[in-house]
């Protein structure tokens, strides 16, 4: 398994504690404070007093039944506050998750049918909540905005369905969504899951390269875009990608039929954009004209709900596959506890609906709750650094949702833009996509929080469908930085190298036992590497990728990833993915990328590139490489530094010696370690000396 395990050099250097939930209480009791006393954020008595969750020793009599009888506390949770069309045949079936007994196969509620656009509209409008706001939009610029409550929304909803079913979109069809934090966008997950269509959002800042290979992998009958966006004060002209990309899909084998278009008036008029017959539809001239209602497909609790590729540490995106049922009890529940949820709340949460964290915070966990969600078009910083307390104040946002690297940025550029604005509704606030360190997390806390508001640094995955370690915000003390305690039914589990758990204060490797209604159930299209990347490193658990330590308390600090994949600004990139666009490039020869500390970003790309004999290495060539992973990935996956390197450090066999490179990436050169088992330990030195080329 070292494969999978690279960073295990980083991870000796991390703080290290001692203990396990039990000790929880004793935390609370005061028996174990002593040093890091100093470090536990309580929430206030009010706050706790009115939370879900109030008290370690309730969380603590929930957990011991969600993992003590799974069953029976998933199904009680989802025969009260879901709506199923038919009974289940078993709550769970997870029996292996070892591989070398058998395919890996976890189903939850299976053979149940239901719909989650149901349970996420319909449901909500039965119970007495139609004419509540679903859906507050804040576009790009100040004072342009809308609103649907939860009847308009399911009017908009059924007529997509219904424009998706007469254009003969079915049950289990792949539709692609390429669209920016618009109303669309919600809406089209939800009229794909009301038919049972499997929806796969590709996060409008891919390039048409990316979302090409997205659409050759998964096929769809249809693509879902707009006209254009503006983004603080750029417009990018999405269809023009979608074209491009469409072109590239074809030659490739797989042409699609149907481009339809919303008209994104306010970034740009349809005019200006290029549409071929036949093909490209507009939104606005279809859809509206259908019926605003339309009759549920009511699927199996194991039918696909939807697609989200991801990176891995191979070059090619993984489809990571989730289905329905336990999908929707997770991405609710979760979202209930973790925010402390309750009916009068007003939720934002900045993430965009092309990652996972829009899938299950902004669009599905919230509305199966009946929540007030914001749908935020615009850039954080526009028109300035003041903008998101500008929202909280507008909408009289509760619980504000969030990466640590806006966190930092919004940091850096001052508190002046924080205390301008009174954010007083506020009362949670939450973090994820990466570890937040200390420093970031007291000012989230202190200035934009006012030492008011607990944070819930929730630690989860693409993978996961929604949150594993996480904080109830009233149940127990905080540590700054620390993700705290696995959520209900999670059984986190810290390896060694072998795999063999450790108890108490310790770190490793992150692992699950057993499943969880969220989990993923596949990889698109290649389950065997579903089983070989998460089930075959550590025998009968699912590997995470990440590194974790224990503290004495039981606390959980999540580390990073320990496999070849980068965590910037939140975002998943594989390295591998990088290097491919570098090469692709003809006159570089070979690439490695690593990832180094980086102020906002949390981590930055870091590239070494190898040129094609007798091609110098210059300004503008540094330039076209960096425009190279932009077209071929993304912007956000841009390189922040090239490193000119006339020979790589390899290992006799011609492997890559990544762990030289982090070294020399982040100027720790005199912790380089043994580089004597180099084919030509002098590339090293030739690195180093030059750095700062
Ligand atoms: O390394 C962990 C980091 O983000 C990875 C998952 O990325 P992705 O699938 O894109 O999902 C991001 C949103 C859930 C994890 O393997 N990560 C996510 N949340 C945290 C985190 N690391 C530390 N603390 C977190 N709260």
């Amino acid at each position: 398994s070292s494969d999978h395990l690279r960073h295990v050099d980083s991870m000796s250097q991390l703080p290290s504690g001692a203990g396990n939930i039990s000790s929880l209480n004793a935390v609370i009791l005061g028996e174990s404070l002593a040093s890091e006393e100093h470090d536990l954020v309580f929430p206030s008595p009010h706050f706790s007093s009115q939370a879900l969750i109030s008290s370690p020793q309730q969380y603590q009599e929930m957990y011991k039944r969600s993992v003590e009888d799974p069953a029976g506390f998933w199904s009680d949770i989802a025969t009260s506050e879901f709506f199923w069309k038919d009974k289940w045949a078993h709550e769970v079936y997870t029996e292996n998750l070892d591989v070398s007994k058998g395919p890996i196969k976890i189903e939850w509620f299976k053979g149940a049918t239901t719909n989650i656009c149901y349970n996420a509209l319909d449901r909500i409008i039965e119970s007495g909540s139609g004419d509540k706001v679903a859906i507050y939009w804040e576009g790009n610029e100040l004072g342009q905005d809308g609103k649907l409550t939860y009847s308009e929304l399911l009017n908009k909803v059924c007529q997509l369905s219904n424009y998706l079913k007469h254009v003969g979109v079915k049950k289990g069809d792949a539709v692609v969504i390429y669209l920016p934090m618009l109303m669309e966008l919600p809406i089209t997950m939800l009229a794909c899951a009301r038919i049972g269509a499997v929806h796969s959002v590709v996060f409008a800042g891919f390039s048409a390269e990316s979302l090409a290979q997205r659409i050759v992998d998964c096929k769809p009958r249809v693509v879902i875009t707009c006209n254009a966006v503006r983004r603080g004060s750029k417009a990018i002209h999405l269809k023009e990608i979608v074209d491009n990309a469409l072109v590239e899909s074809a030659k490739n084998g797989v042409s699609v039929g149907l481009c339809l278009t919303c008209e994104n008036q306010s970034a740009m008029k349809r005019e200006a954009t290029k549409c071929q017959d036949g093909r490209d539809i507009w939104w606005q001239d279809v859809v509206p004209q259908y019926p605003t209602e339309c009759e549920v497909e009511w699927v199996d609790s194991e039918d696909p709900l939807f697609l989200l590729y991801t990176s891995g540490s191979t070059g090619k995106p993984k489809g990571v596959l989730h289905t329905t049922g336990g999908y929707m009890v997770y991405s609710a529940t979760t979202f209930k506890y973790a925010f402390d949820y309750k009916p009068s709340d007003i939720y934002w949460c900045t993430a965009d609906c092309g990652w996972i964290t829009g899938h299950s915070y902004v669009t599905y966990g919230p509305l199966l709750n009946g929540a007030s969600v914001i749908v935020f078009e615009g850039a954080p910083n526009y028109p300035d650094s003041g903008r998101c307390w500008d929202i909280v104040d507008k909408y009289k946002v509760t619980i504000f949702y969030t990466a640590p690297t806006l966190v930092r940025s919004l940091m850096r550029d001052g508190n002046e833009y924080v205390t301008r604005y009174s954010r007083k509704s506020l009362r949670v606030l939450g973090s994820v996509g990466e570890p937040i360190n200390p420093s970031a997390w007291k000012w989230f806390y202190n200035v934009v929080g006012d030492s008011r508001c607990p944070i819930s640094d929730t630690w989860w995955q693409t993978e996961t469908g929604g949150f594993m370690i996480t904080p109830l915000p009233g149940a127990w003390p905080q540590k700054p930085g620390s993700a705290t305690f696995p959520f209900f039914g999670v059984q986190p589990v810290i390896v060694d190298e072998k795999g063999n758990g450790i108890e108490g204060e310790c770190s490793g490797y992150l692992c699950i036992k057993n499943s969880w209604p969220g989990a993923f159930r596949t990889l698109y299209g290649d389950h065997e590497r579903y089983e070989t990347t998460y089930f075959k490193p550590f025998t009968g658990y699912y590997f995470s990728g990440d590194g974790c330590s224990r503290d004495k308390d039981g606390y959980y600090w999540l580390t990073g990833r320990v496999d070849d994949v980068i965590n910037v600004s939140g975002h998943r990139i594989g390295t591998a993915e990088v290097e491919s666009a570098l090469v692709s490039h003809p006159q570089c020869a070979e690439a490695a990328v690593v990832g180094f500390e980086h102020e906002v970003k949390g981590q930055g790309i870091y590239a070494f590139v190898t040129l094609v004999d007798g091609i110098p290495y210059s300004e503008e060539l540094r330039k076209n490489l960096i425009l190279t992973v932009r077209n071929q990935i993304g912007a956000f996956a841009a390189p922040d530094k090239i490193h000119w390197a006339p020979g790589l450090p390899k290992t006799r066999s011609g492997k890559i010696m990544r762990r030289i490179l982090r070294k020399i990436a982040s100027r720790q050169l005199d912790e380089l370690g043994d580089i004597s088992t180099l084919a030509d330990p002098s590339v090293v030195e030739q690195l180093i000396a030059l750095s700062d080329s």
